[in-house]
């Protein structure tokens, strides 16, 4: 009888725990559910490598390569993936704040015969430019027009999977993000051989990259996208690279008027779209002024160091050598703005993420990412 009882107790007890255990199991899948809300179907990312997320590493002849120590020394695994960063890019700050998966490279995931890009892929490449060429000193890259001709096989390939309304629905819920035009500049202002300058004054230079963006941009709004976060030019001259051209090691101004030139144009096509364009919505993001703000007042955004590269070699800015593995780097990645010659650390584009997600209008125009997706 006591035996029993006992017994009786045990299945209770185990029965109690049992409840206990499902309830926290509700509990936790209710937890990650809120924490994973989507607020888009898919991210779809076009650019260079200031979001490339490892499509280079599919690149055999490139030298625009990141998938070596110690780039990745404080992303999740401590691992190189082929981002031009320490950590996390824009990229995938910009999917976190959406609530979706870090973006994969195309040139990956097309390997997969059973890929599903329904949630976005990423088609960005180091070196990639607006103009086909500027990947020449890179030897290879993936050209924004190239990027685009991709998107339009993932975009069949998503009409077959949901059929031409949900997929044009999908799409146009979608976050299309595009950050390109250094390499551009670069191209233009980088070098002191004249062969660049050729092709024009410098308004007629922003004015043909605009051109062929506008192009561009139209053939993604035609497959479908509305929901463009489009980021304007940084003040590409201040990065450790241009500095370091002149012994005085301030910014090379004449790159950054350029890009602030190509800028303006940008923003008012934009303008001009949205008026012409059904349903076109977007953020335009004035990387410029904020990246700026960066590097003048490093301290106010928790800064120490904002001209030298932490990963690098030779100089006073450690930009006379790319991030290498057999390149020194700086032990606090965080209070750095740059990781290397050329690339924001993972805590600069953080703070630049976190502004155009939810930042003022005057960075994040005319509406930021949060109001753009709940549009
Ligand atoms: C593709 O992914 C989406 C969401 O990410 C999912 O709803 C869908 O079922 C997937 N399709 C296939 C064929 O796996
Ligand atoms: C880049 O090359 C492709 C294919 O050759 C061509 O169709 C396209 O117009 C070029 N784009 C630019 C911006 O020159
Ligand atoms: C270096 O900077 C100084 C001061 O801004 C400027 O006068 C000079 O032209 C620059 N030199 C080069 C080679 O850009
Ligand atoms: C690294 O730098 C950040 C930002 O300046 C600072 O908050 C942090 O305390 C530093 N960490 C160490 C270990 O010094």
């Amino acid at each position: 009888m006591k035996k029993m009882a006992s017994s009786i107790h045990v299945v209770k007890h185990n029965l109690l725990l049992q409840m206990f255990y499902s309830l926290m199991f509700i509990i936790t899948i209710n937890f990650k559910s809120t924490r994973a809300d989507k607020l888009a179907p898919a991210l779809f990312v076009f650019g260079d490598s200031l979001v490339d997320v490892g499509n280079n590493n599919h690149l055999p002849f490139t030298i625009a390569r990141a998938n070596f120590p110690h780039n990745g020394i404080d992303f999740p695994g401590h691992k190189p993936t082929g981002r031009f960063s320490n950590g996390k890019n824009a990229a995938d700050f910009l999917a976190e704040k959406l609530g979706l998966e870090y973006p994969l490279p195309y040139l990956s995931m097309r390997q997969n015969k059973n890929n599903n890009f329904s949630s976005g892929v990423s088609f960005a490449s180091g070196g990639a430019g607006i103009f086909n060429g500027t990947d020449q000193l890179y030897r290879q890259s993936i050209p924004l027009d190239k990027q685009v001709e991709y998107f339009g096989t993932v975009q069949e390939k998503i009409v077959q999977q949901l059929g031409l309304q949900q997929a044009q629905k999908t799409l146009s819920k979608s976050v299309f993000t595009i950050v390109i035009g250094s390499n551009d500049i670069f191209g233009y202002y980088g070098s002191s051989t004249s062969s660049q300058m050729k092709k024009g004054t410098p308004l007629q230079y922003a004015a043909s990259m605009l051109l062929a963006f506008k192009g561009q941009f139209k053939r993604l709004y035609d497959y479908g996208g509305r929901k463009f976060v489009i980021f304007g030019v940084a003040a590409v001259g201040c990065c450790p690279a241009q500095r370091d051209r002149n012994k005085t090691e301030v910014c090379n101004e004449a790159a950054n008027f350029g890009a602030s030139i190509y800028n303006k144009g940008l923003l008012s096509a934009l303008q001009y779209y949205q008026k012409q364009l059904k349903d076109f919505q977007y953020t335009y993001f004035d990387t410029y002024t904020v990246f700026l703000n960066l590097i003048e007042q490093p301290a106010t955004y928790g800064f120490k160091e904002s001209k030298a590269a932490c990963c690098g070699g030779l100089g006073n800015l450690h930009a006379k050598l790319a991030c290498l593995p057999f390149s020194t780097y700086c032990s606090n990645r965080s209070d750095h703005v740059f990781w290397d010659l050329y690339h924001p650390t993972e805590a600069a584009d953080r703070i630049i993420v976190d502004t155009a997600f939810s930042g003022p209008r005057k960075y994040a125009f005319p509406v930021n990412v949060q109001q753009l997706v709940s549009i």
